[in-house]
């Protein structure tokens, strides 16, 4: 039975030049289509479940006003059985946070939210092309304590152009005095078809791996002294608070995904929808199928790709699913190390964990 639902809201405020999520800025006409697409997706797709953990991602939910947003989570709660919600996480993007919206969110059973601030220093802000300001991102933080909201993430970014390593432990500093519950770190990443990308290919950005590396190793040496455990390379949470939703994906575990772009993995096969709302809602209203990807996944493939994600995270990996020979030599250079029959990366080996991954999966 499936028990994880991901919904895609595909429209922002402002288009961030790194960003290659889908997503489109101020197409009003596209929300009765898309709001429209995604109930009857939920009537084809997910009838029938009992989500444990909804997340909705984008994108950003909250560029919906409280009433399209009161009317997708009724109408999704009309269609599915939210009986067994233990999580249900919203995105959101600071500029879009009102204690109205907050409010309404938290009483239609949002519990959980997400909220991209990215760094408390406006220089790093505006060179990241955010549509918000530092005290914009803090002020929104108290009203989603104001609204009730007691599980909270921060989603921050290091490896920005011009950030050296004191702005970033500011930026670390400055969210655990905050203190969410959960503060996920990302290293920048140059995604193809981004004008972030352009301009790395042009050379206006250098890379510099060793700096980051240093700005992961200041992430992990910090943040447990604030009480945030990493229980996943760029995730670190209070005791108990880890994300449900993502530890699923992680697990290897089923999940319906609605909206455009969104990714479904059910009973092995694998689908994306479209990537356009028009072309999405276009279909799903006329009864054909969304998705424009379908992969079987084989059971093989399943097992592979599971290890991959979960040696990412504190539990590892069960040793006996791994080559023995490679799991020594590992172990031998300090990379990995052997608990109650898991292999699980040490703090050396989670700087390179993508090239244990490559020599073990
Ligand atoms: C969908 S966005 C979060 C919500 C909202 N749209 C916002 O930006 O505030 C998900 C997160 O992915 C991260 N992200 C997006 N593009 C990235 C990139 N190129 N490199 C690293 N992190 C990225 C950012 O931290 C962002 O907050
Ligand atoms: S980072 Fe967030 S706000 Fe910026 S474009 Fe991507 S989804 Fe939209």
């Amino acid at each position: 039975m499936v028990a994880h639902l991901y919904v895609h809201i595909p429209f922002c405020p402002k288009i961030c030049p790194y960003c290659s999520f889908y997503k489109e800025v101020g197409r009003r006409e596209l929300v009765r289509p898309l709001l429209d697409g995604i109930l009857r997706e939920a009537e084809r797709e997910a009838a029938g479940l009992r989500p444990v953990t909804i997340f909705f991602g984008g994108g950003t939910p909250t560029a919906l006003s409280t009433s399209q947003l009161e009317e997708l989570i009724t109408g999704l709660r009309q269609r599915i059985d939210f009986s067994a919600l233990s999580e249900f996480t919203l995105e959101m993007n600071p500029a879009t946070v009102s204690l109205e919206k907050a409010t309404a969110l938290r009483a239609l059973g949002v519990n959980r939210v997400s909220m991209g601030v990215q760094s408390w220093s406006d220089r790093h802000l505006q060179a990241l092309g955010r549509v918000h300001s530092a005290a914009q991102a803090r002020r929104s933080f108290g009203i989603l304590r104001e609204a009730g909201f007691e599980n909270l993430n921060l989603d921050l970014m290091f490896g920005i152009p011009g950030q050296s390593a004191a702005d970033w432990e500011s930026s670390l500093r400055t969210t655990m005095e905050l203190g969410p519950e959960h503060i996920s770190a990302y290293c920048l990443t140059y995604e193809e078809d981004t004008e972030y990308f352009r301009r790395f290919q042009n050379g206006e950005f250098a890379p510099d791996e060793e700096r980051d590396v240093e700005f992961f190793e200041t992430a992990m040496r910090c943040l447990p002294q604030a009480g945030y455990s990493q229980y996943e390379i760029s995730n670190h949470a209070r005791p108990g608070r880890e994300c449900l939703h993502n530890l699923a994906y992680w697990n290897g575990c089923d999940y319906v995904g609605l909206g455009p772009s969104a990714f479904s993995t059910r009973d092995g096969v694998r689908r994306r929808n479209v990537c356009d709302t028009r072309a999405y809602a276009g279909r799903i209203l006329s009864g054909v199928s969304a998705a424009d990807f379908v992969e079987e996944v084989p059971p093989e493939l399943r097992v592979v790709e599971k290890n991959a994600f979960a040696l990412r995270t504190r539990s590892g990996v069960s040793a006996s699913n791994l080559p023995m020979d490679k799991v020594r030599q590992l172990v031998l250079e300090g990379l990995l190390i052997l608990e109650d029959g898991r292999a699980v990366l040490t703090e050396k080996g989670k700087l390179v964990a993508d090239a244990v991954a490559a020599e073990l999966i």
